[in-house]
């Protein structure tokens, strides 16, 4: 049933006259988000060849939209790597959330549940360090309180 829908999917917007445009490739892995729940790469990359583009630029979309995901993961952690919180335990922060959630190579939690992903410059320095947690900002983290924050999201 999902290989159907995907190819409906594939087939609509392979048929748009400009289906390499971004705003068509976001909304063609919404759709495909919807019926899988995630994107994972191997059903981008095959979205990538439906309508003439190179996976990597689809995968990229994937992770650079927070509403798209390439696994099912749950909650999305985004650490600031920027200089300011680094100036202030950033680095401390970030491998205190490493410790507790144990993410992969894709930065993926071991139990699935979290993605953890760095940016630099959350464009909050005034409260750093900082770290977003489902697109919610929590200031002023310190390693302890950036344990308990990942401990509670890899339960939920
Ligand atoms: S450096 Fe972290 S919010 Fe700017």
């Amino acid at each position: 049933m999902n290989e159907e829908q995907l190819s409906e999917i594939f087939d609509y917007y392979a048929a748009l006259p400009d289906p390499r445009r971004q705003e068509n490739l976001v909304a063609m892995l919404r759709e495909i988000q919807d019926v899988l729940g995630c994107v994972p790469d191997g059903v981008a990359a095959q979205a990538a060849r439906a309508v003439g583009e190179k996976p990597v630029v689809l995968t990229s979309l994937v992770r650079r939209f927070s509403t798209l995901k390439s696994a099912a993961w749950s909650h999305r952690i985004t650490a600031c790597s920027g200089a300011r919180c680094g100036a202030r335990q950033g680095a401390e922060v970030y491998r205190a959330l490493c410790e507790v959630l144990r993410p992969g190579p894709d930065g993926v939690s071991e139990n699935g549940r979290v993605l953890l992903c760095t940016q630099n410059c959350l464009k909050q320095c005034r409260t750093s360090p900082n770290v977003l947690a489902d697109g919610v900002l929590h200031p002023h983290m310190t390693p302890e309180s950036a344990r308990e924050l990942a401990r509670k999201l890899l339960e939920e």
